[in-house]
């Protein structure tokens, strides 16, 4: 073994493949789960043969021409542009936040600039810019709020978005068009065969070999001496908590097949009001129309709930808190005291990444560290 990579998310296998494929070197990937790919997989739900994304939907998006280069080297992608929904208040919108949402919210036919004027004179009421809800309030103005982020945001932190510190939100994005598209990269789509099967072929290289249902840490004692180690898991848990916990929220799932060809005619629909208990529901079939071998009387639906996450639970979502940002910076510094170790992905450096995000960050630390380190060690 000349590298050994924690975690088969896509970062992990990005890892592995550039250094399997580009430097030759004989890879091992721990992965604790049974099967690869982290968040990013998916499987074909066994009654309908509809592809399920069991850790949420996972739509690829980017305008890195390095990263979409690629990831077409393992696999072929559907021209799918992703359309998200809102409900509230027994009528459906679309999101983000778009002139047809802005006309239908208000009841009346606007002009662009007719739009613009209304939400600036909304949102200059006064606000408190450190609370969420101030902040927003300014972005979007109250009415828009209230209806569409304020519950919403409520039932993924579990509190009042009036409690809630202003960093939380960037943008609010609202658009004077009637463009629905929920991203504006230059390329989308999704991997015509599945991400498992995306996944798969990234691992297949005859110097990559993955060990599946396998914890580091159960077998950290017998990492050879000298090997260096690219961490994808969770960075307060490799430092055994020694300088706290970092927070995370996580989700709960409930998927369940209906008997039904078509539950909510789009892929996916937020509830935003309070009287709903989950953010989402998502409807796997309309991520493949140009499938034609699913069942037309069934169709596989999940339900999304969101709270804080405990030590046991999966981590998706960072919190960064005032707080967490002070562990973390106590975690890096000990990070820097580990020179054979990267610490890479979404839970190796507490943050949120898309999926091209990881795959990019993943194709720096192969440039920036292990090419010049192995190349060395490759020459002499
Ligand atoms: P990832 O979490 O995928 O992989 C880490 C792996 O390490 C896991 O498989 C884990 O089991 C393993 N591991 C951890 N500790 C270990 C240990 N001790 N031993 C062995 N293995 C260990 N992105 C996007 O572009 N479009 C989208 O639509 C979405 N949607 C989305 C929805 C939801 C609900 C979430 C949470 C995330 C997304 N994402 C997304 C983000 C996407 O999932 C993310 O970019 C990738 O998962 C990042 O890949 P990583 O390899 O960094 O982590």
């Amino acid at each position: 073994m000349d590298l050994l990579v924690v975690g088969s998310g896509l970062f992990g296998l990005t890892i592995a493949e550039r250094c399997a494929a580009e430097l030759g070197l004989r890879v091992t990937v721990l992965e604790r789960r049974s099967h690869i790919g982290g968040n990013a997989y998916s499987e074909a739900d066994p009654e309908t043969g509809i592809e399920v994304h069991r850790y949420g939907s996972h739509l690829f998006h980017t305008s890195n021409d390095r990263v979409w280069t690629y990831v077409n080297r393992f696999t072929e992608f559907s021209d799918y542009q992703h359309r998200v929904y809102t409900v509230h208040g027994g009528k459906i919108y679309s999101m983000p936040i778009n002139l047809g949402t802005i006309c239908s919210f208000f009841g009346r036919v606007l002009a662009p600039d007719e739009a613009r004027a209304l939400i600036r004179e909304q949102a200059a009421e006064t606000a408190d810019p450190h609370t969420l809800e101030g902040k927003a309030v300014s972005m979007i103005g109250r009415p828009l709020y209230e209806a569409f982020i304020r519950h919403y945001t409520a039932k993924q932190w579990q509190t009042d978005p009036r409690d809630l510190p202003a960093e939380i939100i960037g943008r609010l994005p609202v658009r004077y068009t009637f463009d629905g598209r929920y991203f504006s990269d230059t390329y989308e789509g999704l991997p015509k065969d599945g991400y498992g099967a995306w996944l798969r072929n990234m691992a297949d290289h005859p110097n990559i070999e993955v060990r599946l249902d396998t914890d580091f840490f159960e077998h950290r004692k017998e990492v050879p001496p000298g090997v260096p180690i690219v961490y994808t898991g969770p960075l307060d848990r490799y430092f055994d908590y020694a300088e706290g916990e970092l927070g995370w929220r996580t989700l709960d799932f409930q998927t369940e097949v209906r008997a039904t060809g078509d539950f909510q005619g789009t892929s996916v629909v937020n509830y935003a009001d309070p009287d709903v208990p989950f953010t989402r529901i998502h409807e796997f079939r309309h991520l493949h129309p140009e499938r034609d071998h699913y069942p037309a009387d069934k169709t596989v639906i999940m339900r999304e709930f969101s709270r804080f996450a405990e030590r046991s639970d999966e981590p998706y979502y960072p919190i960064n808190s005032r707080n967490d940002r002070k562990i973390l910076s106590r975690y890096r510094e000990l990070a820097r005291s580990e020179p054979d170790v990267f610490f890479g992905g979404r839970l190796g450096t507490y943050k949120y990444l898309d999926m091209h995000m990881a795959i990019g960050s993943a194709l720096s630390l192969f440039d920036n560290h292990l090419l010049p380190r192995f190349a060395t060690r490759l020459r002499s």
